[in-house]
């Protein structure tokens, strides 16, 4: 396809995208990647539609967004610092509140040193550009979040991906990189498309036995996995073999913002090397503010992470007792995910959710792996168990008019 001056289109490209949408559409089904939540009146329900709608699909596993404690500090922090650091933190952008929430980050993780970025998208994109670039040798999984994979392909290393969860395809892999270069493999604690764990106590020690850096990325896991909430690699316990852990404010934390905890003793110096850090404004005031005071309640929130784990275990009894098909055989993590035959009668399915009142993810390849259409279920600590009831039998009235049971 060109444009009328005869070049090339350049969002020819699209053209596949924009055609299953379009036939999405034509079906009459509600747009699913285009819904507006009105008005949000808690951790766990929004108007959307002009209904009152239970919230399945948020990644707000620990409830935290309407936390007194949270909005109180995020307020202060906007009356007194205003709305916006305008730089860098390497400029005029690190106030009082980003070294706050990096000595939150410290404690919560008992680790030496902490460095906040502006997204978890972007603490990946810059740690792995930065550590490992040209001649190096990222091993990692072939289910990897994006952020991962674009921070490989911004950092220039060799990427040599294994099947998922495969200890043996990994070790094979890192066996073959040649004596001498740089190795470093990526993992995360749960993946947040099945919400499935990996073996992570076998696999960084045949990491470390191959001479291997390790990175964790732990933003489905954190507040809730483990003991602390220090996710999976506290639950295994193998935090002290692990040389970074990249994490998220966008999830349990309940805000936006990304990190990444380290003992390394040199790296500080990633605050003047990584441009993903340095070439871009740091997070709010008030953002910083709220993560803080977040983290810190998160140490101590262990009733929370026990009916967190009973909300998981009841949805997921519940939805396979009902006849659908799961993403993990048992409850692993708080995401839930339903398999769905095809994208047509997912997003069907999402649809009749919808109407009976419940939100929940639509999630399609490329995001999802072996090219599932998935109805992704992300339980909050503040469900109630009536709402997980409610839960349930939304499911089993929609999966009837769907025709998914
Ligand atoms: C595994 C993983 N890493 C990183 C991110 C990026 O987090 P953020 O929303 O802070 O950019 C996500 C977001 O979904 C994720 O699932």
């Amino acid at each position: 396809m060109s444009n009328p001056t005869g070049q090339p289109d350049l969002f020819s490209k699209f053209d596949d995208v924009i055609a299953l949408r379009e036939g999405l559409l034509a079906s009459g089904v509600e747009d699913p990647f285009s819904l507006v939540m009105e008005r949000v009146i808690s951790p766990t329900v929004a108007m959307c539609n002009g209904r009152e709608t239970i919230l399945l699909g948020t990644y707000n596993y620990m409830g935290m967004t309407f936390d007194p404690d949270v909005v109180a500090a995020g307020k202060y922090a906007l009356d007194n610092f205003g709305s916006g650091t305008t730089g860098s933190r390497v400029l005029n952008g690190t106030y009082s509140g980003h070294k706050d929430v990096e000595a939150a980050l410290r404690e919560f993780y008992a680790m030496d040193h902490a460095m906040v970025f502006s997204t978890g998208y972007q603490a990946n994109l810059g740690v792995i550009s930065t550590i490992a670039g040209k001649g190096d040798y990222i091993v990692l999984d072939i289910d990897s979040h994006a952020s991962i994979w674009d921070g490989c392909k911004l950092g220039d290393a060799e990427v040599v991906p294994f099947k998922h969860n495969d200890i043996e395809a990994m070790e094979k892999r890192l066996k073959r990189i040649p004596e001498g270069a740089g190795k470093l493999v990526i993992l995360e604690g749960v993946y947040s498309m099945l919400g499935d764990v990996a073996p992570l106590k076998e696999m960084v020690r045949i990491a470390k036995e191959n001479g291997a850096m390790v990175l964790v990325d732990e933003a489905h896991s954190m507040g809730f996995i483990g003991e602390n909430g220090r996710g999976v690699v506290e639950d295994q316990g193998i935090i002290d073999d692990v040389d970074f852990i990249i994490g998220t404010f966008s999830k349990s934390v309940g805000t936006v913002g990304g990190f990444c905890v380290s003992n390394h003793p040199k790296f500080e110096i990633l605050r003047l090397v990584c441009r993903p850090y340095v070439f871009t404004a740091s997070l709010p005031p008030s953002v910083v503010a709220t993560a803080a005071t977040s983290i810190r309640k998160l140490m101590h929130a262990g009733n929370k992470r026990a009916h967190l784990w009973e909300n998981s275990r009841t949805l997921h009894g519940g939805l396979k007792a009902l006849g659908f098909q799961l993403g993990t055989d048992e409850p692993q993590s708080a995401i839930i995910s339903v398999i769905m035959p095809d994208l047509e009668r997912g997003a069907g399915m999402w649809e009749a959710l919808l109407k009976e009142g419940l939100y929940v993810n639509l999630a399609r390849p490329p995001a999802t792996p072996a090219n599932m259409t998935l109805l992704r279920c992300s339980l909050c600590a503040e469900h109630s168990a009536e709402q997980v009831q409610t839960i349930i039998s939304m499911f089993e009235r929609a999966g009837k008019t769907a025709g998914i049971l």
